[in-house]
């Protein structure tokens, strides 16, 4: 029923009401102009009918009252009985009527629809990086004119987008070299309480200016996708963090090919893993295939996230328990930037609240043909 509420199909239908309704009317006045026309005309009157019926002259009352009669058997018989002719004649003229007023709409509706289905297309093209890729400028006027005024829209949001990005690089760049110096006179505190304290903030602020370049570096990165084996990612990324200190185990692994760039996904995954890690006290991580899919699961029994808040952990700077989380170093980017990835690789990332205690964190992949 979604297709009685398109712009086509209601142009269709207006324009064959209105063409439906304007044959209708000509027909019509064309049959009431010939009917009036062949009453009118010299054969149908009495005196005339009278004339061509009768050689002979008769009596004047004899031949007003036979002419009378005759006139009204001639009226009463176009009255009551319609021809078999007239009615296939008039059934002929309705269905080509119909049959072209739909033809017309259905062809003109759909030439006016034509910019906005190229739109759609242009919309549903749109790559996982947000970037709509450019048309071909060809067909007639009117869609050339609307590819050439995506096409420029299209530039316009890249540039922006390349701004924005510069921007926040240069402004993640620019803070590391004053926290270097602030790391620096921190380490000239005396009281303990107060050098860790000043450490920490330092800390913070040099995760989220190293979070941020990151972030550019995953949107501008010239490293091509390849087909990747992904539990040995997973497998490698678990040893790595293993080796740091944090509690993960790897439950479970199938082996599975995605097409991706190998840094980027072991970024994301370190970063699920380290929150599980951390914020999850330990993680379980499991590596399986479902249909077309690669599906990476990692659990861990720590508080979980508030239902409440669950929809917004993949903002930047999201924190689910900011009073309890003010002493740790996190700068609330690692979520966002796991979603940037995996987006980009045309997976998805969830987070589950379990049933009973911790959180779930899937990551699908779509694996490779
Ligand atoms: N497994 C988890 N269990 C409980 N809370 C979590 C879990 N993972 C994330 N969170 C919550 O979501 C918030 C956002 O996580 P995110 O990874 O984006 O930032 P972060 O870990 O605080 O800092 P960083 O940028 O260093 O990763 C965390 O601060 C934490 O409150
Ligand atoms: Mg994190």
């Amino acid at each position: 029923m979604k297709f009685l509420h398109t712009l086509r199909f209601q142009v269709t239908i207006l324009l064959m009401i209105a063409m439906i309704g304007i044959s209708i009317i000509s027909v019509a006045s064309h049959i009431t102009y010939q009917t009036i026309k062949e009453m009118t005309s010299e054969e149908l009157q009495p005196s005339v009918v009278f004339r061509h019926t009768s050689g002979e002259q008769k009596d004047p009352k004899e031949e007003s009252a036979l002419r009378n009669a005759i006139a009204e058997e001639l009226f009463n018989a176009q009255k009551g009985v319609t021809p078999l002719w007239v009615i296939l004649v008039i059934g002929g003229y309705v269905t080509l009527i119909f049959v072209c007023a739909s033809f017309v709409a259905i062809v003109v509706g759909n030439m006016i629809a034509r910019p906005l289905s190229i739109l759609g297309r242009a919309i549903d093209s749109v790559d996982p990086r947000d970037v709509i890729p450019m048309l071909k400028e060809d067909g007639i006027y009117e869609d050339r004119e609307t590819i050439k005024l995506i096409n420029k829209l299209s530039e316009k949001v890249k540039l922006a987008m390349e701004s924005r990005m510069r921007l926040v690089a240069a402004a993640g760049h620019d803070l590391r070299t004053p926290l270097t110096r602030m790391r620096l006179r921190c380490e000239f505190i005396e009281d303990d309480k107060q050098r860790s304290i000043w450490m920490r903030d330092v800390d913070e602020l040099t995760n989220i200016a190293n979070d941020a370049i990151t972030l550019v570096k995953e949107e501008v990165n010239p490293e091509g996708k390849a087909k990747l084996r992904l539990d040995d990612i997973v497998k490698e990324t678990v040893q790595d963090l293993q080796i740091i200190g944090h509690d993960i185990k790897l439950v479970r692994s199938v082996p599975c090919e995605v097409f991706g760039k190998a840094l980027s996904l072991k970024r994301a995954l370190s970063n699920l893993m380290v929150n599980a890690a951390t914020h999850g006290l330990g993680a379980q991580v499991a590596i399986l295939v479902e249909q077309d899919q690669a599906v990476i699961l990692i659990v861990d029994n720590g508080p979980g996230i508030p239902a409440n808040m669950i929809d917004r952990a993949f903002e930047p700077f999201f924190r689910a328990n900011i009073a309890r989380q003010k002493h740790s170093a996190g700068a609330g980017l690692g979520l966002a930037i796991v979603k940037e990835i995996i987006t980009a690789h045309s997976g998805t990332v969830t987070l589950a609240n379990r049933s009973s205690k911790g959180l779930i964190q899937r990551v699908t992949l779509p694996l490779a043909g």
